[in-house]
C-alpha cells in the first residue's frame, strides 16, 4: 500500500471521500479556575501590596480565565523572606531522607492530578491536550520522582566533596512549558536543600497557581516554596533582591544577559537556559519515513514554541526535492485547532504578541526570498493561530535563518558533505540542540563531536528524560538541568574537610 493511502485526508485536501476527523474534546470540567488569585508566599495565598492584578486568557479563544496578583519589589521582598526563614528554620537543617519524602509526595500528587493539571494547562498555554497530557505533565511528575530519589544521596552525587545548599533560590519561568520548567527547577532546588521563589510567565501563571494549591495538600512546610506572580519587573524585582543566593532563569536571550549582568556584580551563581536555532540535518542515506517524522515533530511539536525546537532543516542537495516534497505531504495531514481536542497536532499560538513576531519574521523570510509552503488548513475564527509552515530555499544570511522564530516555522537549506553540515549547523549564535538522521553509526559520532550544541539527537528528536542534563553553549547559556549536573547549581561543593 502506498503510504498515501494510508495518511488521513486533512480538510480541504479532500480527493473524493473525506476522513476528517469528528471532534473529540476533552472536558474543561475537571478543573475550577478562581475568578482571583493572590500570590503564594510563606504557605497562603496572600493580596499584592500594589493590589495590581492583570489577566490571563486561553490563547484559544481569547476569553479571560482568570485575574491573577502583580508581584511589586515589596512583595518579592516578603517572599524572599519567607523563602530565607524556611531556610533557616526548616528546610536547610532537615534530613535528606525527610526532603525526599516531601518530594515524593508532590511527584505522587501530580500523578493523581494529572488530568486537572493537562487541561489547566492546555487552556492557559495553548498547547495541545495530547501533549500536556502525554508530555508536559508526566515528565514534570517524573522530574520530581527522580530528584526525590538524591535528596539523601547527594555525597554520592558529588564524591570527594562536602557538599551544601546554597539558600534561598529566585526562578524565572517562560511560558512554553509552565509545569514542566517549574519541575526542572523547583525539583532540583528542594532537593538539594534550598528554598525557593518562582516567577512563572504572566501568560501561564495558572498551573503554577494550582501547583500552589497542591503544596499546601501535601503539608510542604510554609515559606519553602514561593510564587510570585507578575511580567518582567516582578522578575526583575527577584533578580535584583540581594537575599537570593542562586538565580535559574529560562527565557529570551536579551533578558538572559541582563540576568547574567546582575548576577555577576552581585557574585550570585546562575543558570541560564536561552534561545536556539537548531539544525535538523538529514542524509540522503537516511530511513526517509522516520526523518519525515522526526522533523515535523522537531518542529511542530507545541506550535513551535521550544527551545531546542529543529527550526532550520539541512537536508543533503541529492535528496532534497523529494523530502521537502514529503515534509509538504505530510504537513497537510496535521490537524490544527482547539488545542482541547484530543485529535488536534498543533494547538494555538501563546500569546497575540508571539502570533505577531511569528507573522513578522515569515513575512521577512518571503520578502529575503525564501518560498512559503503552508496547508490549506481551516484556522479558527477567534484565538492565536497560525498555519505550520515550510520556508524553502532559505540562505544562510536571511534572517529566517539566524533568528529564533519560535513558532511553527521550519526553515530550509541544503549542503552536499558532511563537512559544510557542520560548518552550517555551527553557523549560529546560538548551540542548544541539533538532530542527525543517517543510517551510519560512524557518521552520528563524527558529527556529534563537531557540532557545538548541548544535546544532540540521532535518529529521533525531541527525547527528554529527568536523567539526562540538558543545556546549551554560546547564546543558548550555560548549566545544565536534568540529571546529576542539574543538582550542582544548587549546591557548594567544597573538598571534604574544606569547609569550616
Ligand atoms: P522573556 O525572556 O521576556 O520571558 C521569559 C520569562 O522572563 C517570563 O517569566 C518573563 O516574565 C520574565 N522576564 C521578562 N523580562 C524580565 C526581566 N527584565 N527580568 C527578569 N525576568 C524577566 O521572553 P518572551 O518575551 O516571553 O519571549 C520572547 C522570545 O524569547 C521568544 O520569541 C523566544 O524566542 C524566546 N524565548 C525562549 C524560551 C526558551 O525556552 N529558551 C522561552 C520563552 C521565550
Ligand atoms: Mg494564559
Amino acid at each position: 500500500m502506498a503510504n498515501d493511502d494510508i495518511h488521513p485526508v486533512a480538510k480541504g485536501q479532500s480527493r473524493g471521500f473525506s476522513l476528517d476527523y469528528a471532534p473529540a474534546p476533552e472536558s474543561a470540567s475537571v478543573v475550577s479556575i478562581a475568578d482571583e488569585y493572590g500570590l503564594f508566599i510563606d504557605g497562603e495565598f496572600a493580596e499584592p501590596e500594589s493590589g495590581e492584578l492583570f489577566a490571563t486568557v486561553s490563547p484559544a479563544t481569547e476569553e479571560r480565565l482568570s485575574m491573577v496578583a502583580s508581584g511589586g519589589v515589596g512583595d518579592v521582598d516578603r517572599a524572599v523572606g519567607a523563602a530565607r526563614r524556611a531556610y533557616d528554620g526548616v528546610w536547610g537543617p532537615m534530613p535528606g531522607r525527610e526532603r525526599a519524602k516531601y518530594l515524593f509526595r508532590i511527584a505522587r500528587q501530580l500523578q493523581e492530578r494529572a488530568r486537572e493539571f493537562a487541561v489547566l494547562e492546555t487552556l492557559d498555554g495553548g498547547k495541545p491536550i495530547k501533549e500536556s497530557r502525554d508530555v508536559d505533565i508526566p515528565l514534570a511528575a517524573a522530574h520530581f520522582f527522580y530528584y526525590a530519589g538524591w535528596a539523601d544521596k547527594l555525597e554520592y552525587a558529588f564524591p570527594g566533596r562536602d557538599v551544601a545548599p546554597r539558600g534561598v533560590a529566585g526562578q524565572i519561568i517562560p511560558w512554553n512549558f509552565p509545569m514542566m520548567m517549574l519541575a526542572w527547577k523547583v525539583a532540583p532546588a528542594l532537593a538539594a536543600g534550598n528554598t525557593v521563589v518562582l516567577k512563572p510567565a504572566e501568560t501561564t501563571p495558572l498551573t503554577a497557581l494550582l501547583f500552589a494549591r497542591l503544596l499546601q495538600d501535601v503539608g510542604l512546610p510554609p515559606g519553602v516554596v514561593n510564587i510570585v506572580t507578575g511580567a518582567g519587573p516582578t522578575g526583575e524585582a527577584l533578580v535584583d533582591h540581594p537575599g537570593v543566593d542562586k538565580l535559574a532563569f529560562t527565557g529570551s536571550t536579551a533578558v538572559g544577559k541582563r540576568i547574567q549582568k546582575v548576577a555577576l556584580a552581585r557574585g550570585v551563581p546562575v543558570t541560564l537556559e536561552l534561545g536556539g536555532k537548531a539544525a535538523h540535518i538529514v542524509f540522503e542515506d537516511a530511513a526517509i519515513d522516520q526523518a519525515v517524522e522526526g522533523v515535523i515533530n522537531g518542529i511542530y511539536f507545541n506550535q513551535g514554541h521550544v527551545c531546542c525546537a529543529g527550526s532550520r532543516l539541512l537536508v543533503q542537495e541529492s535528496i532534497a526535492e523529494s523530502f521537502v516534497d514529503r515534509l509538504k505531504r505530510r504537513l497537510a495531514t496535521v490537524r490544527v485547532g482547539d488545542p482541547l481536542d484530543k485529535n488536534t497536532d498543533v494547538g494555538a499560538i501563546n500569546s497575540s504578541r508571539q502570533l505577531a513576531r511569528i507573522t513578522e519574521l515569515v513575512e521577512v523570510g518571503v520578502a529575503e526570498g525564501a518560498e512559503l509552503y503552508q496547508p490549506d488548513c481551516g484556522l479558527p475564527d477567534r484565538g492565536f493561530f497560525f498555519r505550520p509552515t515550510i520556508l524553502s530555499h532559505v540562505e544562510q544570511t536571511h534572517r529566517i535563518a539566524r533568528e529564533e522564530v519560535f513558532g511553527p516555522v521550519l526553515s530550509v537549506l541544503t549542503f552536499r558533505t558532511p563537512e559544510e553540515a557542520v560548518a552550517k549547523a555551527n553557523n549560529t549564535p546560538y548551540g542548544l540542540s541539533a538532530g542527525i538522521w543517517t543510517e551510519k553509526g560512524s557518521k552520528i559520532l563524527w558529527m556529534a563531536d563537531r557540532l557545538d550544541a548541548g544535546i544532540v539527537w540521532a535518529n529521533t528528536y525531541n527525547q527528554f528524560d529527568p536523567a539526562s542534563p540538558f543545556g546549551g553553549y554560546k547564546e543558548s547559556g550555560f548549566g545544565r538541568e536534568g540529571g546529576m549536573h542539574g543538582l550542582a547549581p544548587y549546591l557548594s561543593a567544597a573538598p571534604t574537610g574544606g569547609r569550616s
